[in-house]
């Protein structure tokens, strides 16, 4: 089998509740850090390491998301009649080709196991990749390319990995590592959101992963895992001790958690100050909260 992958899987069924009310009509991942939707960030990384089908597994309420890909001509008529270049090159890379983009419904959310499983015969046999839009990750390489590189060389199931606090461990997958090869580890075990105290290391996994068709095999069984869903770490831990094994990748770069609030306003803060148009008042700004923070206390 090819180590190329080209197709990638995006699990973009989540309720989003954490973000209500804003999630009642918005779906999730069409909120924007600055002027882009996170789902923007996820295709633009997922293009960068050679993929060439885009599946998203959606669900009810989730139109908006669709109709963000599609072409808009009248828009684009407008742009255009105003001479507004710049802005029409900004929304033309959004621009999906027909045929590049597929929607899966998932019926009920059974899981983030199920969600990568409803994709399976738009995968076939073939590797391929998973981004949770959740996770945005500012890096010089994007880190779906660092791991397609990486992965030229193991082949067989690589997820993204990174070490938290001992005290998050259990909002994550956690890997047990058998060998640290640095920036990539092998593994020996897997666990999906471990009880407090019973982590096996703090190495989490991140929301990318290059997998074998054999994990959609192993998520035919349905079984259901942590918090009763039927869970993809668990399908990737069958995979361990198999000829084609399972590789953690500490990635270069910074992840924002996405799905939180917390998370989300501080990559808000950060694409903002990476931003040339924005970076000064807003740097100007910080400075001016801060110190009137600190001199009020
Ligand atoms: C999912 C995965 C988990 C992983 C996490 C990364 O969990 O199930 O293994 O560590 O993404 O963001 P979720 O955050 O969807 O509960």
């Amino acid at each position: 089998m090819s180590n190329k992958v080209t197709k990638a899987i995006f699990p973009v069924a989540g309720l989003g509740t954490r973000f209500l009310p804003a999630t009642k009509s918005v779906p999730k991942e069409i909120m924007t850090l600055v002027d882009r939707p996170l789902v923007q960030y996820a295709i633009d990384e997922a293009r960068a390491a050679g993929i060439k089908e885009f599946i998203f597994v959606t669900s009810r309420g989730k139109n908006a998301l669709e109709d963000y890909f599609d072409h808009a001509p009248q828009l684009e008529q407008e742009l255009e009649a105003k001479g507004k270049d710049e802005l029409l090159a900004v929304l033309k890379d959004t621009y999906m080709d027909s045929g590049e983009i597929a929607y899966i419904r998932q019926h009920k959310a059974l899981g983030l196991g199920h969600a990568v499983w409803c994709a399976r015969r738009l995968i076939g046999d073939e590797p391929f990749a998973v981004i949770l839009p959740d996770d945005v990750i500012a890096a010089d390489t994007p880190c779906l390319q660092q791991m397609a590189e990486a992965y030229q060389e193991t082949g067989g199931n690589m997820v993204a990995a990174m070490e938290v606090p001992s005290d998050k461990a259990s909002s994550y997958g956690i890997l047990d590592v058998q060998e640290d090869m640095g920036s990539m580890v092998s593994v020996k075990g897997m666990v999906e959101k471990p009880k407090a105290g019973e982590a096996p290391s703090n190495l989490a996994v991140i929301g990318r992963y290059i997998l074998s068709p054999k994990i959609l095999d192993n998520l035919d069984a349905k079984t259901a895992g942590a918090g009763g869903e039927i869970q993809l770490t668990d399908a990737i831990a069958k995979e361990i001790g198999s000829p084609e094994g399972v590789y953690g990748y500490r990635f270069n770069g910074q992840r924002y958690d996405c799905g939180s609030k917390a998370g989300f306003l501080q990559a808000t803060v950060a694409f903002g100050l990476s931003r040339d148009d924005l970076r000064d008042d807003l740097e100007a700004y910080l400075h001016e909260v801060v110190s009137a923070r600190k001199a009020a206390q």
